[in-house]
């Protein structure tokens, strides 16, 4: 049975005031959508605003910290994020892993730490180009995702992961329909041996150069639930096509 796709945009470090005018856009366009979940994961400085403005659409933020409280300078928890009206966050997301260096197990943490506080979570994995040349990428997008996953899946908050392999994002290059089938179907198959039945509910999201040219493509593939946008979820009119692809791809 197809699960419900969920469209979510990474605005990444874009976003300021002048821009939540977007965020309405796109709240306002979704609306037309019942059948997709749409979300924004916007700067964390911006959430607050963008629920103001959207009241009932789901915004989220791009990370959390695995500690409820504590001597973090600049990091913000699972529960300010819900405080700030945050519904969902990504955790281990490629450029968090590279540039700060977090690991497996942090993820893992921050996974657990989200679910726990009720925010739904989008958790990345993917390969770099390197590990896809060597043909590795599989068994180590499995390695990664098993030492990333949380513990155990909970009721309150909803778990997806975002296939996102490095060499995609932000070049558009995509990985080809097989090598997404490929992939996805390894991810389905570690989600049911850590989950049961409940690793058939978990989404599978594709990321890494989305876009309204192949977002019809990308979501025929099995397994492929959704997808996690980054520079073109920044304006409604790129944004909106590939959730109207979403659409029309359900069932
Ligand atoms: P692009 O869609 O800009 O390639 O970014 C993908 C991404 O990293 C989303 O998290």
């Amino acid at each position: 049975m197809a699960l419900k796709k969920l469209v979510a945009g990474n605005w990444k470090m874009h976003g300021l005031s002048s821009d939540l005018a977007e965020v309405q856009a796109i709240a306002e366009a979704s609306r037309q959508y019942p059948d997709v979940d749409v979300a924004l994961c916007v700067p964390s400085i911006l959430i607050e605003r963008a629920v103001r403005a959207v009241p009932g659409f789901a915004i989220g933020g791009q990370d959390v910290h695995h500690s409820d409280k504590g001597a973090h300078t600049g990091c913000i928890s699972a529960q300010m994020l819900r405080d700030a009206g945050a519904t969902l966050t990504i955790v281990g997301h490629s450029e968090r892993r590279e540039a700060q260096r977090e690991s497996d197990d942090e993820v893992c943490a921050k996974a657990q730490a989200a679910l726990a506080c009720g925010l739904n979570v989008i958790l990345c994995v993917g390969e770099s180009l390197q590990v896809r040349e060597t043909g590795k990428a599989i068994e180590t997008v499995v390695a990664q995702l098993e030492a990333s996953l949380p513990h155990q899946a909970t009721e309150e908050a909803e778990l997806a992961i975002a296939y996102e392999p490095i060499w995609a994002i932000g070049t558009g290059q995509i990985a080809t329909s097989v090598d997404i089938a490929e992939m996805h179907a390894a991810v389905r198959g570690r989600l049911g041996a850590r989950y049961g039945g409940a690793g058939e509910e978990v989404r599978i999201l594709y990321g890494g150069s989305v876009k309204a040219s192949n977002a019809t493509e990308i979501f025929q593939i099995a397994d492929v639930d959704g997808a996690l946008v980054g520079g073109a979820s920044l304006k409604a009119a790129d944004f909106m096509p590939i959730v109207a692809a979403a659409a029309e791809a359900r069932g």
